[in-house]
């Protein structure tokens, strides 16, 4: 990790923490392929350089690396690092707003686990944590990282009276609440918010600010960060026609301790899946049900009805539920040690039932 941190961490300042992606990627041949580039080439440091004398008279930026990867690579251990950088920056009383720099294959998961874990430290403190990255490399002709930056830096640093602090994300000059970011184009600069009626800095929609308070009102407490070991196994099966009953036994007996099965439709189960499905149920490996359809949510008991203990994700897609119940068993584990009788099921919910602001 490294940061210029130490040069003034004295005064108040917006901290920019960087995880590499496509905003800090290079390609070799900018003019003529701009597409073929390698992500997490820059540093953090680099990148606010660039926008440097477009940033606001008296905002001092200061940065920190806390990786610089492809987010394809994301690891269990980097949101750790994230959530407790994150937490520690929020606790700062001269960091006046967070700015993350990450690529977009996974800001969705990043997102979730920053709400769950930092959500309702950074509302009670005021502070917005505004996550941004690129869908085009840094050296491209119509590069888009220096604007979302620059949106991200402002709406970190701005003081909006009607935007309270929380876990925000800014591309392509829109922004939603960080958990309701979706990637859902391959290449379109607008992929990952493609529906929010806001505009990054100022423009505040007066329905979308009170979905943001009603989110912020069931949101009363966070959930602890996972250590970077402890993170619970928990795998993603997509069903599909001809799916075959093995896929699901060769977990029998593993160390998994959730699955999410992205279903057909509303949620459906292949009916080849569900006595091995049970059988994992009964050996206690947790499981959400979700669709893989990319849009809507899946209910409980619709049209499944569901197994035992088994959960609907609600809005959540399979990548964020997937992180929601990587965070739900974790608190589970922790409450059990404190003697609170809380399951899986109890923080999952928690989650699931925020609602989706668009
Ligand atoms: C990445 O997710 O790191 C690469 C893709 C991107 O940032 O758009």
């Amino acid at each position: 990790m490294s940061s210029n941190l130490s040069q003034s961490v004295q005064s108040a300042h917006i901290l920019v923490l960087g995880m590499g992606g496509t905003i800090a990627g290079l390609a070799q041949n900018p003019q003529d392929q701009p597409m073929n580039y390698q992500a997490g080439q820059l540093g953090v440091n680099d990148l606010v350089r660039h926008v440097q004398s477009a940033i606001p008279d008296g905002i001092e930026v200061l940065s920190s690396q806390i990786a610089n990867i492809n987010s394809r690579d994301l690891t269990d251990a980097h949101l750790t690092s994230l959530g407790l950088a994150v937490q520690e920056a929020l606790n700062n009383a001269q960091v006046r707003g967070i700015v993350i720099t990450h690529g977009t294959d996974t800001l969705e998961e990043t997102g979730l686990f920053l709400q769950a874990v930092c959500g309702k430290l950074a509302h009670r403190l005021g502070k917005r944590v505004i996550l941004t990255g690129a869908m085009l490399p840094s050296n491209a002709p119509q590069a888009d990282g220096p604007s979302n930056l620059l949106d991200a830096l402002r709406w970190a640093c701005t003081a909006i009276d009607n935007c309270p602090g929380g876990i925000y994300a800014v591309m392509d000059g829109r922004g939603c609440m960080a958990m309701d970011l979706a990637k859902r184009h391959a290449q379109s600069l607008n992929a990952l918010i493609q529906d929010s009626p806001t505009s990054s800095v100022g423009l505040i929609n007066p329905s979308w600010l009170a979905g943001v308070k009603s989110v912020q009102a069931l949101w009363d407490e966070d959930l602890p960060i996972p250590a970077a070991g402890e993170w619970p196994w928990v795998e993603i099966l997509t069903c599909h026609a001809g799916a075959r009953p093995e896929t699901l036994r060769q977990w029998l007996g593993s160390k998994a301790q959730g699955l999410v099965i992205a279903g057909t439709g509303n949620g459906g189960i292949h009916a080849a899946w569900l006595a091995p499905l049970t059988d994992l149920i009964d050996q206690g490996i947790a499981v959400v049900r979700t669709n893989r359809t990319g849009a809507g949510a899946t209910v409980q008991d619709l049209p499944e009805i569901d197994l035992p203990s088994c959960l609907a994700s609600g809005k959540l897609s399979a990548p964020k539920a997937r992180i929601a119940l990587q965070l739900a068993i974790n608190a589970a584990k922790q409450a059990k040690l404190v003697g609170k009788p809380l399951t899986w099921q109890d923080f999952f919910a928690r989650i699931a039932d925020l609602p989706e602001i668009r």
